[in-house]
């Protein structure tokens, strides 16, 4: 069992510690009974402060932060996009129950705001996997082997590329381009990116994924 010196410890993922494979260890976002503790997913951009998520039984109970971001985003130029991606930073998702507010904050139809959300495809409108590998597809990646790590992440995890695990634990996305050409190919695990990957690399990546995904 994971110790903390403070609560503040325990929410902070960089706290937390690590298991023999590398994936966060996932005792520590559980308490003693198995309850779901709250995660951070950084600094709200809405808010500039530390926000603490839960999975929430009730999408409308992300409404406050989703109000506070608003009345501080809302007179930006071009305020949707800015927007969506507070909202997604700070909740992990966007919320069904985010489109009218949104909507009319911006002065914009709840169709019109679908729509861009369902554009841009790194949107999610539902709680993010535990863990999301990103392989990159882009030209520099391809060209040193991405498409051979790709049919190895399929057969691996028994997914299509877009592909989430049946428990909601795992998610395969392709991504077009990491920043790191020059070190391909590339990955991005949980928002970490890991360069010049090895098919044996990988291999140890996804088991730790897996391992952690039982849990
Ligand atoms: S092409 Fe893969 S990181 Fe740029």
């Amino acid at each position: 069992m994971a110790s903390f010196h403070t609560v503040e410890d325990q929410a902070r993922p960089d706290a937390w510690p690590e298991n023999k494979n590398g994936a966060p260890n996932s005792h520590a976002d559980r308490d003693v009974a198995g309850t779901p503790q709250p995660k951070v997913f950084g600094p709200c951009p809405g808010s500039g402060r530390d926000i603490e998520v839960r999975c929430m039984p009730d999408d409308s109970l992300h409404l406050p932060l989703i109000h506070d971001v608003l009345e501080r985003l809302k007179a930006t130029p071009g305020a949707l996009l800015p927007v969506l991606h507070a909202i997604q930073d700070c909740v992990g998702y966007i919320p069904d129950d985010a489109l009218p507010e949104i909507a009319h904050a911006l002065n914009l139809s709840v169709a019109e705001v679908r729509g861009v959300i369902s554009f841009y495809h790194d949107f999610r409108t539902s709680p993010p996997a535990r863990h999301t590998l990103r392989l990159c597809r882009a030209e520099s990646c391809q060209s040193r082997g991405a498409e051979a790590l790709a049919a190895q992440l399929r057969e691996q995890l028994e997914l299509d590329d877009h592909g989430t695990s049946a428990d909601g634990r795992i998610a395969l996305r392709p991504v077009y381009c990491l920043g790191a050409c020059a070190c391909s190919p590339a990955l991005e695990l949980d928002g970490r990116v890991h360069a010049r990957l090895t098919p044996e690399r990988l291999r140890k990546l996804v088991n730790g994924c897996r391992e952690d995904a039982k849990c």
